[in-house]
């Protein structure tokens, strides 16, 4: 017998393909697409954490009507992938809650749409997710008194300090930041100073605040402690593993709070849970800042795209990576960064192809990164400071140098991590795989 290849003259093939087609279409009519069997399982998960009242997107999609009415625009959105929020290229390192759609779900909210989006019939599994389950914090610090946010349309980013009041050191499990006023408060970062130096700025604008800070020479204990935007929860370490806030520290909080037509007001939080025992291990900061920039100075002259690069350091022991922050203001466009070891292996660490001022975040690693004595790490950062970026400040482009104000730019990344101990890349860190046997068993049990 000679050999067997597709003969695409064989009016056979061409029936067959008909035939599988003609199926195709019989059992998708069968099984037409409804909001609460297909749709609404995906939109719980992947987006009413922010579009519910109170929270920080502009409409609910909480209910049907919610979800069909808008259904051509959430099929668009879904498509280019501008919603959910998210901007780690997740083939470059694997992430804690990441939130990215698959393509088969990405069909069925498309398909739905364009097919009359059904609504079907709801069943008890597909009850909306159950709001936030916060658990209660041990610690509350609140901006020491009401912001009030001026209804003139600008943005504002303040510095507040909340003193802890502390006369021992504490050792945490969980860090949270709650917004109060969640549809303006945009982002918020904070930082930690021991010396109280900040507390005089209380309330001011973070370019004027800075600017002064910095000429101060202020050493902030962790100059970025915890970054939060709308959809980070609270995060918590494993028994065993925790966070110490010294002795009498002030959270300093930058925060962004976005324009306001109307007077508002913001009185938001920071939640502090306590480990119950001293933890074994703790999670500590380093900062990789633009004084590690190679072919400096970090200065980007107007229009032209220019890309920055850092070298770390040689890493002087392993170390266990918990997440990474980059960070960059509005020229920003793009980030990378990896790390190398001796043996000349590449460690990818984060990818950002398309730098969104708006979703800055910590990014957590799903299992902790081994980072090996020897290794370097490397970043690469592009700024676009011409009249093509439309997030550009300045119009017409002028050069741009480091700075904390908005209009400045920095290029930096912050790593949380542990001190390497053998196994760790192995680790369960947050008891992910044992959740999913769990739902798996939980499953096969429900009748
Ligand atoms: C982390 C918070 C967050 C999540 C999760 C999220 N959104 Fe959004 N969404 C926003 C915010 C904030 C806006 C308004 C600002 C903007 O358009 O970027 C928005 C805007 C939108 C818009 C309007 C876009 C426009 O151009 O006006 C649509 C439609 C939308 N979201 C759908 C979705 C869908 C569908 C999901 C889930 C698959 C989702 N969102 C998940 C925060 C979120």
């Amino acid at each position: 017998m000679g050999k067997r290849t597709l003969d695409f003259q064989n009016k056979t093939f061409w029936l067959l393909c008909w035939a599988i087609l003609l199926n195709g279409v019989g059992v998708y009519a069968q099984n037409k697409l409804t909001y609460y069997q297909d749709v609404k399982p995906i939109i719980d998960e992947y987006c009413t954490g922010c579009h519910r009242t109170g929270q920080s997107a502009p409409f609910p999609l909480t209910s049907y009507e919610d979800v069909r009415k808008r259904a051509s625009f959430i099929s668009m959105v879904v498509e280019t992938r501008y919603m959910p929020p998210w901007h780690a290229d997740t083939s470059f390192g694997s992430f804690l809650h990441a939130r990215v759609l698959s393509a088969q779900q990405i069909t069925t909210i498309m398909d739905w749409a364009a097919n009359g989006a059904l609504r079907g019939e709801p069943t008890n599994t597909t009850e909306t997710k159950a709001l936030e389950e916060w658990p209660q914090p041990d610690m509350v610090l609140k901006l020491q008194k009401p912001f009030q946010i001026p209804g003139d349309n600008t943005e504002q980013y303040r510095i507040f300090a909340l003193p802890t009041g502390s006369d021992k050191d504490l050792y945490l499990r969980g860090v949270g930041f709650m917004p109060d006023n969640k549809p303006y408060v945009h982002h918020s970062r904070l930082m930690l100073d021991t010396t109280h130096l900040v507390r005089p700025f209380d309330g001011t604008s973070v370019g004027e605040s800075m600017e002064v800070l910095d000429s101060m020479n202020i050493p902030l204990y962790n100059a970025f402690w915890q970054g939060w935007v709308p959809g980070n929860y609270p995060l918590f370490y494993p028994e065993g593993v925790g966070k110490m806030l010294p002795k009498n520290t002030d959270i300093v909080i930058n925060m962004h709070y976005a324009p306001s037509a109307k007077p508002e007001q913001d009185q938001s939080e920071v939640h502090l849970y306590f480990a119950k025992n001293k933890p074994r291990r703790l999670v500590e900061t380093f900062v990789l800042d633009e004084s590690w920039i190679v072919n400096g100075p970090f200065e980007i002259p107007p229009d032209t795209v220019i890309t920055f690069y850092l070298r770390s350091p040689v890493v002087p022991m392993s170390l266990s990576l918990v997440s990474v922050l980059p960070h960059m203001h509005l020229l920003g466009t793009k980030f990378r960064c990896f790390a190398i070891t001796t043996d000349g292996d590449m460690i990818p660490l984060i990818n950002i192809p398309e730098w969104d001022f708006n979703w800055q975040q910590s990014y957590q690693f799903a299992n902790l990164v081994k980072l090996p004595a020897g290794s370097v790490i490397y970043a690469e950062a592009t700024f676009d400071n011409t009249r093509n970026n439309p997030r550009n400040p300045y119009f017409p482009p002028k050069t741009v140098k480091y700075g904390w104000g908005t209009k400045d730019e920095m290029m930096e990344l912050i790593f949380e991590f542990l001190m390497y101990e053998p196994g760790d890349e192995y680790l369960d860190f947050y008891g992910l795989e044992a959740k999913r046997e769990a739902s798996k068993s939980g499953g096969q049990d429900r009748k």
